[in-house]
């Protein structure tokens, strides 16, 4: 499959993703479902899966999970880890899913990806049951991502084009993920935060998943010289505070869930 828009900086390893991101992502998946009301027994579909930090959670708390990711080597790292999911390459704004299929459609750290956010609000929709759950949960915009605000904001000190993550601020801000949810037609939207903190052993540790490629800070930093990137770790070692040894950095998550209406009159 050709990488589609949305994925094309997601074609890293799922270990690559797992060390850089995934120690967030992991972190921040059961709170996520546990908020979102989630409960076995049900049907829940994963959008966006990555390598399955929320698959992992899912099954765990003993749902019935299936996924989807455009990212080919994330589908095939899904697919090994969770050997009993249905893992499906596909993008939230086409989901190759049944109508009320999933008594809950869950996406993590997606929707500021997607190419066209209402679309993909609507299918998470379409594919849930009336009743059911549709819930989202992308990185705070106002300053809640450590590592990703440290990170652009030492690139943009030593590099005046370098891209501003606009991608990965959309919905970071209160009342918007919201906004998109009630646009879809959901009922009883609400929204919330949830806090998760990832602890390094020294900035060896935490500047190689950089170096990885994953997501947005990886396409850009792959994309400097050796020189450049040098600079910009200095930079972000003083932003983060020069640490000597183990630290950590905290990232917050806005959370928005909305239910499926029972009568759903669709145009
Ligand atoms: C930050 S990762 C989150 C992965 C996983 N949900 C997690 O919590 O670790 C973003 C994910 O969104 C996926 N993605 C990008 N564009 C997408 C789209 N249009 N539809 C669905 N997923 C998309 C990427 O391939 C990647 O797996």
């Amino acid at each position: 499959m050709e990488p589609v828009e949305g994925a094309a900086t997601f074609q890293a390893s799922g270990d690559a993703y797992g060390n850089f991101m995934g120690r967030y992502s992991e972190q921040l998946a059961a709170p996520f479902v546990h908020w979102a009301g989630v409960a076995a027994p049900s049907r829940v579909l994963d959008v966006g899966c990555g390598p399955g930090a929320l698959t992992a959670t899912l099954t765990r708390r003993g749902a019935e999970v299936a996924a989807c990711d455009p990212s080919p080597s994330f589908v095939t790292a899904c697919t090994e880890r969770f050997p009993g999911v249905t893992v499906r390459a596909g993008r939230a704004e086409d989901l190759p899913f049944d109508d009320a299929e999933f008594d809950a459609a869950l996406a993590q750290l997606v929707l500021h990806f997607v190419s066209d956010p209402p679309a993909a609000a609507a299918e998470m929709r379409r594919v849930v049951r009336p009743g059911g759950v549709v819930a989202a949960c992308v990185w705070d915009s106002g300053g809640g991502m450590e590592l990703l605000d440290r990170f652009w904001e030492a690139a943009a000190a030593l590099d005046p084009d370098a891209p501003i993550d606009a991608q990965r601020l959309r919905f970071g801000a209160s009342g918007e993920m919201a906004g998109l949810f009630i646009d879809a037609g959901l009922a009883d939207v609400v929204e919330t935060t949830v806090t998760v903190t990832a602890a390094y052993r020294d900035l060896d540790e935490l500047w190689p998943g950089f170096l990885a490629g994953v997501g947005p800070t990886g396409a850009y930093c792959t994309s400097l010289p050796a020189d450049g990137r040098a600079a910009l770790r200095d930079e972000l070692n003083e932003r983060i505070g020069r640490p000597s040894g183990p630290f950590s950095l905290s990232a917050v998550a806005r959370c928005a869930r909305g239910r499926v209406p029972s009568t759903t009159v669709r145009e």
